[in-house]
């Protein structure tokens, strides 16, 4: 395992659209393994391929509950329902933070990493990361969709959002 180093801010890579995988070898797997490092190295939420310098439709989550970690790959968002504001950061733009609408509940369709076709259902902050890790793949960034700025001292006593919260 090994950490990966972070594509940031203007960096061009951010903006590129990542290819399908089609070869689910044992490299894909590695990939996907120093990504999860890398993602809990820094107390990430997601992380796609593409933040790693890897154009590969892939995300890796963990919501540090019962669920993670959790590698997809080739997500496609199925269906979506309702609409929930919340804020967001990511591990590839440095400071800030800020408030996005996303989906409440969302389908997903992917692969796992032997290429079998797994359905994701997902509410709340699991459907709020997905679509930010989905979002990267095809070069757009939480900034590019944010309604407002998060300014943490005005909203010390915000519970719903912990400092840590980055994708
Ligand atoms: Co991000």
């Amino acid at each position: 395992m090994a950490l990966l180093r972070l594509r940031k801010d203007e960096d061009p890579i951010l903006r590129k659209t990542s290819r399908p995988v089609t070869v689910f070898d044992k490299k894909l797997r590695t990939l996907a393994e120093d990504m999860i490092e890398t993602m809990h190295a820094e107390f990430g939420l997601g992380l796609a391929a593409v933040q790693v310098g890897k154009l590969r439709r892939m995300l890796t989550y963990d919501l540090y509950d019962d669920t993670g970690p959790g590698v997809l790959i080739n997500p496609e968002l199925i269906s979506s329902e309702g609409t929930c504001d919340g804020v967001e950061g990511c591990l590839s733009v440095t400071e800030t933070r800020g408030y996005v609408e996303r989906p409440q509940k969302l389908v997903i369709k992917a692969h796992d990493l032997d290429g079998n076709e797994v359905t994701i259902e997902a509410e709340d902050l699991f459907a709020r990361v997905l679509c930010h890790e989905m979002d990267h793949m095809d070069g757009i960034l939480f900034i590019d969709k944010m309604s407002r700025i998060y300014v943490p001292e005005e909203n010390e006593e915000d519970e719903e959002f912990e400092n840590g919260e980055e994708a």
